[in-house]
């Protein structure tokens, strides 16, 4: 036997199979306890008749199923239980109990009268044979004893120092996951920033997107769709310069509106919100509130608009409601006046946050 092999003796007790058996003896198997439907016929037929019943149940139900399917008609009585409909439910009921039944009977079978064996099956030992586990400890503690790591303190400790300061970058790193939406750094640079706000306050001219012309009423025919944002896109910046870079970035695609004109008449204003349009015109956010794709497919005889990532649609005659998709709320809705010189502006800021609606938002 090698020097090293010795020393891994030293280093590593290995407990061999017959010490391993002795400390944990075979407890074998209690004594069988038998069934009441083993030893007593009258619980034997007892436990029969109740399964049978059982299946006679799955039975009926079946039957009720297709006494259902012809008696009631899809649409029958659709007031039945919150509008399910007398179809659906006694469809829905009678093939709940039919499954059920079937499957309590079969459990009641299976733990009263079938054959009651206790099996036994031995597992084979997960442990590596001795022989293994002493060569795979000695090449460890060969390796320990070559690399000098006990005899070298300077060069291990250096190393669990190295190592465990491995840890920090990642604690560090988290902090990019980034400000809370609403603690934007610099924020004073970017007006607009955070999630509750946009460039829309009182009074802010809606203006054309890209060449930033204001916008009268009269500018729009029935049916139109304008892409819009906030004037301060373009008199927002120092000294009333276009605003540029992030500043820029952050207050369009948080500001872009549409803007939608429609017969007056055709508006279902919501609660609080009779006097939000003029002469028929109304103004939504143009980021879509399902994963915030800017929308503006707009269909105008049914004055829906249509959101081409994932199909979400609005109404926008009836406070832009979801009528389609996967957007969980409506799009925000800018209130809309006339300033003194016959320009739409905003009456307000919007009063929700815009876009993506995953936010938890009272
Ligand atoms: S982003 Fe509009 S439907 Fe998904």
């Amino acid at each position: 036997m090698t020097e090293s092999h010795d020393h891994a003796h030293e280093l590593v007790n290995v407990p061999d199979d017959a010490v391993v058996n002795d400390l944990y003896a075979n407890p074998g198997i209690p004594e069988h306890q038998w069934r009441p439907t083993d030893v007593d016929p009258k619980a034997e037929k007892r436990a029969e008749r109740q399964v049978a019943a059982l299946f006679g149940l799955s039975a009926l139900c079946t039957i009720l199923l297709l006494v259902s399917y012809f008696v009631f008609d899809i649409g029958d009585d659709p007031d039945v239980v919150g509008g399910l409909g007398a179809s659906n439910l006694f469809l829905g009921l009678s093939l709940a109990g039919a499954l059920l039944f079937l499957g309590i009977g079969i459990i009641q079978w299976a733990r009263k009268l079938m054959a009651d064996h206790e099996i036994v099956e031995d597992r084979h030992p997960a442990a590596s044979s001795t022989e293994d586990r002493e060569a795979t400890i000695a090449a460890l503690n060969a390796g320990l004893e070559e690399s000098g790591i006990g005899r070298r303190p300077l060069v291990r400790n250096s190393l669990l120092g190295a190592v465990g300061l491995l840890g920090l970058p990642a604690v560090v790193l988290l902090r990019d996951l980034g400000p809370t939406p609403n603690q934007v750094k610099n924020s004073g640079d970017y007006p607009g920033a955070g999630i509750e706000h946009t460039l829309w306050k009182k009074g802010m001219r809606v203006v054309r997107d890209v060449v930033g012309t204001p916008i009268r009423p009269g500018d729009l025919e029935i049916g139109d769709l304008v892409n819009a944002e906030p004037e301060a896109i373009f008199n927002g910046g120092a000294d009333g310069e276009p605003l540029e870079g992030v500043a820029l970035q952050i207050g369009k695609s948080k500001g872009a509106v549409v803007v939608v004109r429609m017969e007056p008449d055709e508006i279902t204003p919501g609660k609080g919100r009779e006097n939000w349009s003029v002469d028929g015109i109304v103004c939504y956010s143009k980021i879509c509130t399902h994963v915030g794709c800017p929308i503006s497919l707009y269909e105008r005889t049914t004055h829906h608009l249509l959101c081409p990532c994932h199909q979400s649609t609005f109404d926008l005659a009836d406070s832009a409601k979801v009528v389609f998709g996967p957007a969980a709320r409506p799009l925000p809705q800018l209130p809309l006046e006339v300033d003194d010189e016959g320009y739409l502006v905003a009456s307000d800021a919007f009063d929700e946050p815009v876009g993506p609606s995953f936010w938890e938002r009272g």
